[in-house]
């Protein structure tokens, strides 16, 4: 892999995914990130990387959903391997606003999808990056395997399911070499402050109220976003065509049980509250999310049997590893939640 193209590389997972082979791999190739910077997108997190590594990171502004955009990078770069992350990643946005998330998800990879075939001989690896939604909710008992049959029940859902279905048809139709991963829910450094983790961790430092949907029993299986990223590189490098890995931290944990462990940590990593309460004080219950899966928890045996693939954090390492890292970042931090990374986006990129 000599020209690697990175979908939506400055989101949460691509730009650690990006960090990671850079700074902890023998990848001794070229990153074309190509990323249309929405809210999601935070280009600044990547200044060290352009600034190392020179000529082998290229960023380039670009939508997925255009077309000419897309066939004209693959030829430009020469593209030889593609990790595709770029997507609206965000359920409750799909519930508000599905539309973005059919022209990104769907069209969008069928666009790459179209431009990697186009590359003939040339193109040696598609990995799609998607997600353990598409299987839908558990109930009490049992995990997700590759073998079971998909669910979605959200518009986020269904889409990046429908986009499942185009990569595994270009690879049966057209002998793609496409791989995929179905990850269970990422945490850890420079993600967005709308998603659980993220979320409570600045509200709680902040003082401000930490909303549990429904009755906070929901479960989900936490991993921590480098283990994500090691996964990935394997299967790139290892995994056979046409295949698909479930991967998960076999860290199955309920919301509100979360959000208890973080407000102790926090209690004993940061600052007192003003008024010295408990940060778990918060708390407060609201409306649930519509069609909320109840449980997702993954079988990732297969990635560990035939690839040798192992999550190396707990739930309780990666967390403090997580906290550590946003209580070191404030700049960040502040950039995200008064809005100036986008300024410094329009400003750079208008
Ligand atoms: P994110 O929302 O943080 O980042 C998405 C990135 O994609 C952003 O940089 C955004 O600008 C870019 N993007 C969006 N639309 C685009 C378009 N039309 N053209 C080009 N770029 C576009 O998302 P994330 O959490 O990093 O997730 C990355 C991928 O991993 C997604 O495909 C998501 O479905 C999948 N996934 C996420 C998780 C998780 O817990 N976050 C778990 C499993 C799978
Ligand atoms: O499972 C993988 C998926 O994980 C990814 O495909 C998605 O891109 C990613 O966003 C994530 O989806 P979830 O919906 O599980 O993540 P979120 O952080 O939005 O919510 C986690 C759980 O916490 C979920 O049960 C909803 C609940 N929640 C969320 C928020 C933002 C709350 O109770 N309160 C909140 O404020």
């Amino acid at each position: 892999m000599k020209n690697l193209l990175v979908t939506g590389g400055c989101g949460f997972i691509g730009l650690n995914f990006i960090r990671y082979l850079f700074d902890e791999t023998d990848f001794d190739g070229r990153i074309i990130n190509f990323d249309a910077l929405t809210y999601a997108a935070n280009p600044m997190s990547l200044q060290d990387i352009a600034t190392t590594y020179g000529d082998r990171y290229v960023f380039i502004k670009g939508d997925i959903q255009d077309r000419d955009a897309v066939a004209s990078v693959f030829k430009t770069y020469a593209v030889d391997s593609v990790c595709h992350f770029a997507a609206e990643s965000h359920v409750d946005r799909s519930i508000a606003r599905p539309d973005e998330f059919i022209q990104t998800n769907i069209i969008g990879t069928y666009n790459l999808l179209q431009a990697a075939r186009d590359q003939g001989d040339q193109l040696i690896r598609f990995h799609h990056i998607s997600t353990d939604e598409v299987y839908g909710s558990l109930g009490a008992e049992g995990l997700f395997k590759e073998t079971t049959s998909y669910k979605p029940n959200s518009p986020y859902s269904a889409s990046k399911a429908s986009s499942d279905h185009l990569v595994r048809a270009y690879n049966k139709t057209y002998g793609l070499p496409v791989t995929t991963s179905n990850c269970s829910n990422n945490y850890g450094p420079y993600q967005f402050p709308e998603k659980l983790i993220p979320l409570i961790m600045l509200n709680a430092l902040n003082g401000q109220p930490l909303p549990i949907y429904g009755d906070g029993k929901q479960v989900r299986d936490w991993l921590y976003v480098r283990d994500h990223c090691t996964a990935i590189w394997s299967i790139m490098q290892n995994g056979n065509d046409g295949e698909v890995y479930n991967v998960g931290g076999r860290n199955e944990m309920q919301n509100i049980n979360v959000v208890h462990l973080m407000c102790k940590a926090l209690d004993e990593m940061a600052d007192a509250l003003p008024d010295g309460a408990p940060r778990d004080s918060l708390v407060i219950y609201v409306k649930d999310r519509p069609g909320h899966d109840r449980r997702y928890a993954i079988d990732c045996s297969k990635i560990e049997r035939e690839l040798g693939w192992a999550p190396k954090e707990s739930f309780e390492t990666g967390l403090a590893k997580t906290i550590h890292w946003y209580l070191d970042n404030a700049e960040w931090v502040r950039q995200v939640r008064t809005g100036d990374y986008q300024r410094w986006i329009e400003e750079h990129y208008a």
